[in-house]
């Protein structure tokens, strides 16, 4: 079987018709495809300050035919984005969740560590990636997805807030061989790379484009347009990404 994604991510929402009309005119363009998507995966920073009002507009827009799977990012808030994205109990724990898309389980985890930029997948979050892989049927393919991408990508913002303690996951995967890649936001910038021997692969952000050390010295780019990913895991479990801009 054949799983084709989409992923959003960094959507900033913040109460302006900037962020409004960016995160929804990417929306109306996966809604208008004509072949669905199986599932569109965001990647956190859905809400720029984690306002319940961010999160009750962000159920709105992210509103689709097919399912959407959700993590947080470091501008999000747990008890927000629990009550007012998920419809879900109050709490403050990780929120992890797993999705069964197409024939492959996607496990959407909870990197953030509340009031901090950089990610860390806690013991609860590592504990629970390890239960849901082990539990899966033989043959199924796992994607995991968080915010915080967990290797350098060699430019000093998103550098400063990655994912801490990579090898922790780093280990769980070599002890997983179903996971076939590893998908991430947070950095603004289109990016693919290697990280326990599989595809990293970074999303596009909706908000704002991250300038490069040899582009600019000023990082945000407002120019440029909200961009996503397509990825398609194949019945040999190989991941393909194409990344698309939206006009
Ligand atoms: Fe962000
Ligand atoms: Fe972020």
């Amino acid at each position: 079987m054949t799983a084709l994604l989409a992923q959003i991510s960094d959507l900033h929402l913040d109460g302006t018709a900037r962020a409004t009309r960016r995160a929804v005119r990417v929306m109306d363009y996966l809604r208008a495809l004509p072949r669905p998507v199986d599932a569109l995966l965001v990647t956190g920073d859905i809400a720029d300050h984690g306002d319940e009002a961010e999160y009750e507009e962000a159920a709105q827009i992210l509103t689709a035919p097919f399912p959407v799977l959700t993590c947080p990012g470091n501008h999000d808030v747990r008890a927000a984005y629990r009550k007012a994205l998920l419809g879900l109990a109050p709490g403050d724990r990780p929120v992890n969740q797993v999705h069964h898309i197409a024939g492959t389980a996607i496990l959407m985890c909870d990197s953030t560590i509340p009031g901090h930029d950089e990610g860390r997948l806690d013991t609860e979050t590592l504990g629970w990636i390890d239960a849901t892989l082990r539990e899966l049927p033989d043959g199924t393919p796992a994607l995991i997805a968080f915010h915080q991408p967990p290797v350098e990508l060699h430019h000093p913002m998103p550098d400063s807030g990655r994912l801490e303690h990579p090898e922790e996951l780093a280990a769980l995967l070599d002890a997983h061989p179903r996971v076939a890649a590893v998908i991430t936001g947070h950095a603004h910038t289109a990016a693919a790379s290697i990280f326990a021997a599989r595809p990293l692969i970074v999303g596009p952000a909706i908000t704002w484009t991250l300038r490069l050390p040899w582009e600019s010295d000023q990082p945000a780019d407002l120019d440029q347009p909200p961009a996503l990913a397509f990825h398609i895991l194949d019945n040999t479990h190989r991941l393909t990404t194409h990344y698309r801009a939206v006009l």
